[in-house]
């Protein structure tokens, strides 16, 4: 069954049902028609170099393999064997020649057919190989160097998909001519929490920084009294677009505290010219944003993570470090530091978030707690068209691409989905 969700969430009055976080039908839906139908974030481009380069994630609860076929292509299968179901790869990542299943060693190329049958002799005649293949991702796109699937066989193409949010991922992407590099390997942790507590945020939530991380913007203060007022009451904007994607960034404050070694590494009048003074001073050195539905990031941080969802209650955060493919050695250490000491699984920020979304989860179960509606109202009727910025923008401290998050997620779940036309 498919609830019904234009109860459960109303951005014009900014109410949202807490049961979204909780209930199960809701959260089966969300898998058959926002994951099943969504561009999903698989791997970053440096992660394959030579054919057989694998890498093993999900799209939604689905487990998928991400590889480099022979001619080279990024290429992406459903991590289940034809026969009985099991994974055919086991392992994180890595390279092969093959997937065997451990079962009783059916074999798929990297192309994903079905290469080797054991005790083949056994089969009827109408048994043909080809037609028992790994099921492959139909659609895998590229955006500087970030790799997306789709299920959906029509999707619209992930450039369109993104629309005006580009010009503000291209604030990290693009930042550097020569593109992004992953150092380090991902970083993966359970939280006690729904996948949509992280990803709202990261779209949306500037509200809570000076409370939430009080402690950590004291820590990571120069002089130990806490930031300075421009820092503590800094300005900035939110962007969203109709597709759910969304970007919230501080203007650049003067006194930075924070991974000064890139700060001065960088050309900032070079990057000024090449991607304009409202970028720089703005999502390039600065903010958190999430393309629908589930893959957020931090440009200044050079944190990209996907909240994959294990349920209603339960999210596996993934996080790589992606750096400016040109920055020396040293400065790549730099950031890879100031990424873990911050958005690291023990980092200061992200220990603060986790424990607010457990938080929240922890008590949204009680009768009282799930049947009360929750506030996302503030900026409501401030969303505005501005010059330089690309989309719809508003104050930084606002919910509005919240709402607008939920506007999309409502959409797509009363929708039905390519696999369920007649
Ligand atoms: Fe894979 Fe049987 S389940 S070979």
């Amino acid at each position: 069954s498919v609830p019904d969700v234009s109860t459960m969430v109303d951005p014009g009055s900014g109410a949202v049902d807490r049961a979204i976080f909780t209930d199960r039908t809701v959260y089966d839906t969300e898998m058959r028609r926002i994951f099943a139908r969504s561009w999903l974030f698989l791997a970053h481009r440096d992660q394959f170099h030579k054919p057989g380069d694998f890498f093993q994630t999900f799209m939604g609860e689905d487990p998928i393999i991400v590889t480099m076929d022979k001619q080279k292509r990024i290429r992406a299968y459903l991590n289940s064997c034809r026969h009985r179901g099991a994974r055919v790869c086991r392992a994180d990542e890595g390279q092969a020649k093959a997937f065997t299943c451990t079962y009783h060693g059916w074999s798929f190329g990297l192309d994903g057919s079905l290469i080797s049958v054991p005790n083949s002799g056994g089969y009827p005649e109408t048994f043909q190989r080809e037609d028992w293949g790994l099921v492959e991702v139909p659609n895998v796109q590229e955006y500087h160097g970030l790799i997306f699937g789709n299920w959906d066989p029509d999707a619209m193409s992930l450039e369109e998909d993104l629309g005006d949010m580009r010009w503000y991922l291209d604030a990290m992407l693009d930042r550097d001519p020569e593109g992004t590099v992953v150092v380090g390997g991902v970083m993966k942790w359970v939280l006690h929490g729904n996948w949509k507590l992280a990803a709202e945020q990261f779209a949306t939530d500037w509200y809570h920084v000076n409370m939430s991380h009080a402690s950590a913007l004291q820590v990571l203060s120069p002089t130990g009294q806490g930031p300075k007022k421009e820092i503590a009451e800094r300005t900035g904007r939110q962007f969203h677009n109709d597709h759910g994607h969304a970007h919230g960034f501080p203007v650049h404050p003067k006194n930075r505290f924070d991974a000064k070694t890139v700060h001065q590494w960088y050309d900032y009048d070079a990057l000024r010219e090449r991607l304009g003074d409202s970028r720089v001073e703005g999502p390039l050195t600065n903010g958190h944003g999430t393309v629908f539905p589930n893959f957020s990031y931090l440009p200044i941080n050079g944190s990209i993570r996907v909240w994959h969802p294990k349920g209603p209650d339960r999210m596996e955060v993934w996080a790589w470090t992606i750096l400016d493919r040109s920055m020396p050695e040293e400065v790549r250490e730099a950031q890879r530091l100031y990424n873990l000491r911050t958005f690291g699984p023990s980092g200061i920020f992200e220990q603060d978030d986790g424990e607010n979304w457990s938080e929240c989860q922890a008590i949204a179960h009680g009768f009282m707690t799930n049947t009360t509606p929750l506030n996302y109202q503030m900026g409501i009727g401030s969303d505005r068209e501005e010059p330089g910025y690309p989309g719809t923008t508003s104050e930084l401290l606002s919910d509005s691409a919240g709402r607008a998050f939920y506007r999309r997620w409502a959409e797509l779940m009363r929708t039905p989905a390519w696999h369920e036309q007649a």
